[in-house]
Order: C-alpha cells, then sequence, then structure tokens
C-alpha cells in the first residue's frame, strides 16, 4: 500500500493530539504495580502502549475500558504473576527495555521478543545493569532480543551511568530499583525525559555537572488518576508543517510540554519559527499548554550537535524536513544513536531525501544538506519506521509529488495522524 500526499496552501484549525507515548508506557506499568485501581484518561491506542497493555496483561494485570478511561486494577509492587507465553513487545522498544526493568526484579522467568527491527536493536544497555543488580539474562550473540530474563528478589541496590544518554535504560534501572534492598540511583549529564521520576515523585538532584535520580527499592506505589497530555513528539510534524508552509496558523491543544522534551521547539524558534505556548498547567505532575504555530520565515543554517541529541532524539527527522522546506542549511553531529531506532534512521532520512532530490552527506554520526536543492518528488520508503514515514508526509504537503510506502506504520505513535492532515491542511 502506498499514499500520495497532497500539496497543502496551508494549515489552520486546531488539533488534539493522541496521548502521550512515553507517559502512556509508564501509567500502564506503575498503574499495574499500585495496588487498586487507576483510570486513565487519554491513553494512547496506538501499536506501542498497546503491546506493553498486552504484556502486563500477560502479567495478571486487569485492565477494562470504556469510551474515554482505562481503568488498571493494579496488583500491588508484589502481584505479577509468571506468565504462561513469551511476552511480545512487538516494534516498541519502551516496552521491552521498561518490562525488563520491572521483570528483573520478579521471582520467575519471562522470555521477551519483539517484531523483525526490535529484536535487532540494542539491549545490552540494559542486560548489564540489571545483571549487575543480580538478575540472569540471556540475550543473542549480538546483545540483542529475544531476552531471557531470571528475575531475582531482592535485586542488589546500584549507581549507574548509562554510557549512552537514554531514558529508556534509565526508567529500566529506576523501575528494577523498586524490587532492591537499598537506593538504586541513575546518573546523567544531560536530563532525559523525566516522566518515571516525575510519577515515582522521585526529584533529580543536580550535582558535580550530573542529574541524580534516586528510588528506594520497597516503596509502595499508590493507585492514582492518569491523565495523559497530548504527545510533543507527534505534535511536532503539525508545528514543521504550519512553521514553514506559508499562510498557516494551528493551534495544537493541551500538548505536553515537559522541558525535557521541548528542545526542538527552542531550536526552531531560535530560527525564526513563531511557536508560542499558550494556556500553560500542570496537569498530573506534567506541564501542559495550548501551542500555537504560525509560519514564518525561517533562518538557516540549523546545526545540531552531540549535546543537542538526546534532548531531541525523536524529533530530529521532523526538524531536519524543516530545514529543508525552510531552505535552511541542515547538519546533525554527535547523532549515532540514530542508527538504533525503529530504523538506522540516519540511513533512512539520507536515502529518503535524496529521492526528493536533496545533495545529502552522510556520515557515520550524522547528516548534513546544503540549503539549495532542486526538490522533486517521489516514492518514499520508511522501511515500517513511524517517525520517518511523518516527517516525509509533512514534506509531501509542499514538495509536488510524494507518496509514502506502507501508511500505516504510522499507528505505532499516531493513530489517526492521516485524518489530522486531512483535516488541518487546505
Ligand atoms: C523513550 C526514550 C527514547 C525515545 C523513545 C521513547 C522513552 O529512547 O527515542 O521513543 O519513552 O523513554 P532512548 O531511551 O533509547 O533514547
Amino acid at each position: 500500500m502506498k499514499k500520495t500526499i497532497a500539496l497543502s496552501k496551508g494549515l489552520h484549525g486546531q488539533l488534539d493530539l493522541p496521548g502521550d507515548k512515553s507517559i502512556s508506557h509508564r501509567a500502564l506499568i506503575l498503574a499495574s504495580l499500585a495496588q487498586g485501581r487507576s483510570p486513565i484518561s487519554n491513553l494512547l491506542g496506538a501499536a506501542d502502549p498497546s503491546s506493553t497493555r498486552r504484556c502486563l496483561g500477560r502479567l495478571g494485570v486487569q485492565f477494562h475500558e470504556d469510551a474515554a478511561t482505562v481503568l488498571v486494577h493494579g496488583n500491588g509492587l508484589h502481584g505479577l504473576r509468571a506468565p504462561n507465553v513469551d511476552l511480545d513487545c512487538g516494534n516498541s522498544g519502551t516496552t521491552m527495555r521498561l518490562l525488563a526493568g520491572v521483570l528483573a526484579g520478579q521471582p520467575f522467568v519471562t522470555r521477551l521478543f519483539g517484531d523483525e527491527s526490535l529484536n535487532t536493536r540494542p539491549m545490552g544497555r540494559i542486560v548489564d545493569p540489571l545483571s549487575e543488580m543480580g538478575a540472569r539474562i540471556e540475550a543473542s550473540s549480538k546483545r540483542t532480543a529475544p531476552l531471557l530474563i531470571e528475575g531475582k528478589r531482592p535485586l542488589k541496590s546500584i549507581t549507574h551511568q548509562p554510557p549512552t544518554p537514554s531514558a529508556q535504560v534509565k526508567s529500566a534501572v529506576l523501575l528494577a530499583g523498586l524490587f532492591a534492598d537499598g537506593e538504586t540511583v541513575v546518573r546523567e549529564p544531560l536530563l532525559t525525559r523525566d516522566h518515571t521520576e516525575r510519577m515515582l515523585g522521585v526529584a533529580p538532584t543536580w550535582n558535580g555537572g550530573m542529574h541524580s535520580v534516586a528510588i528506594q527499592g520497597g516503596r509502595t506505589i499508590l493507585p492514582q488518576q492518569y491523565e495523559i497530555p497530548g504527545d510533543v513528539s507527534s505534535a511536532a510534524f503539525f508545528v514543521v508543517a504550519a512553521a514553514v508552509i506559508p499562510r498557516s496558523q494551528i493551534l495544537l491543544k493541551n500538548v505536553g510540554v515537559n522541558p525535557s522534551r521541548t528542545h526542538f521547539l527552542s531550536i526552531l524558534q531560535n530560527h525564526g519559527a513563531k511557536i508560542l505556548e499558550q494556556n500553560k498547567r500542570v496537569v498530573c505532575g506534567e506541564p501542559i499548554a495550548d501551542v500555537l504555530v504560525t509560519s514564518a520565515e525561517l533562518r538557516g543554517p540549523i546545526h545540531l550537535r552531540q549535546q543537542d541529541v538526546p534532548l531531541m532524539i525523536d524529533e530530529i527527522p521532523s526538524v531536519a524536513v524543516c530545514a529543508l522546506l525552510g531552505a535552511c542549511e541542515f547538519e546533525v553531529r554527535g547523532a549515532e544513536e540514530l542508527r538504533a531506532k525503529e530504523s538506522d534512521r540516519i540511513s533512512s532520512m539520507v536515502k529518503n531525501l535524496k529521492v526528493l532530490g536533496v545533495k545529502v552527506e552522510e556520515y557515520t554520526d550524522g547528516f548534513a544538506f546544503g540549503n539549495k536543492n532542486q526538490l522533486i518528488g517521489g516514492e518514499i520508503d520508511p522501511q515500517g519506521d513511524h517517525r520517518i514515514a511523518m516527517a516525509f508526509a509533512i514534506a509531501g504537503l509542499k514538495i509536488p509529488g510524494v507518496s509514502i510506502l506502507g501508511p500505516q506504520c504510522t499507528n505505532i505513535s499516531f493513530p489517526g495522524f492521516w485524518e489530522c492532515i486531512q483535516k488541518s491542511a487546505y
């Protein structure tokens, strides 16, 4: 299947974004570890959090759903039970890595596997700290899934500094820390998304050039009501479209604007994009705003460096497309981590930018292009990577003749993406 994108004269109106993917995973997991009922509203109903929910169901957690809410019947910190099947994490790295943290502390053995993409992604980064804590974990010879996890209770508390900045690794260690015999600490020089810490009510401290977050083993998780904000990483596609397609003005409602997620907005604002955060408030410990984007002339060049990368890891494809459509020179370096995502995003971006006639340079740690490109339409192959598909769909609003192969992969994180385009682009 393929989808041809219609040119747009501008975006207008307002959009409600689906629930935040990262927060949805965490709400499902923490509600499952609480003793009692936690209603979750605006839970993202996409494939990735559905993988987390399915796995938790296999571990004995019950869910009830009505139109607006998913009610989680948590079994308490020690209430999960051994699954009688292997757990399928689908395409979702967050499911696999965060659940591995929980499963490291269970008194049973679990096997986790994923789809073709997930089974090639690096898992050594969680295997190392969780093994140091006392779990026994078997991975493939390339240190990828499937993973066999023989949990231990109590785990040994550790202090861990992930060699590659990663909120998934940080969260896996913190979740395992709930089952450890003391205080588990994660240190990171750059603050990656901090939703787990916020939900656990443990604020990071800043000391000696490091953010440190500590979790006490054995503490109970209370059931609570969760309201999931709109996903700022999904909003990014519409921010970009409205920023660079002339005569656009769009209001993105109820978007999560946690500072650990909004670096890309600051980068775009610094290059001339007109983006305003209005009606700011805090819901369930997360800052939320309505984001108003009006088209404006962008000023290049946009250069992203190593220190920018962890702060906008999911938005680099859309920011690159923003630079392209805004006729700005673009370069990202220090971003090898992009090769370990749902696809090798450096190679996916480079290949597909070339399809659109862009003269692009590929580096091991990034890519670059200039501000003078003769853009042409063409067939984009995102190779099942949702963010690549959506970033190039936005390119197709301004470049005639762009089509996207396998457009249904957007359901990984953004069900309704194509309807939102149809609704807002005229
Ligand atoms: C996520 C963290 C990031 C991000 C992913 C979601 C999370 O991954 O790319 O989409 O929810 O913690 P890394 O931790 O691998 O950087």
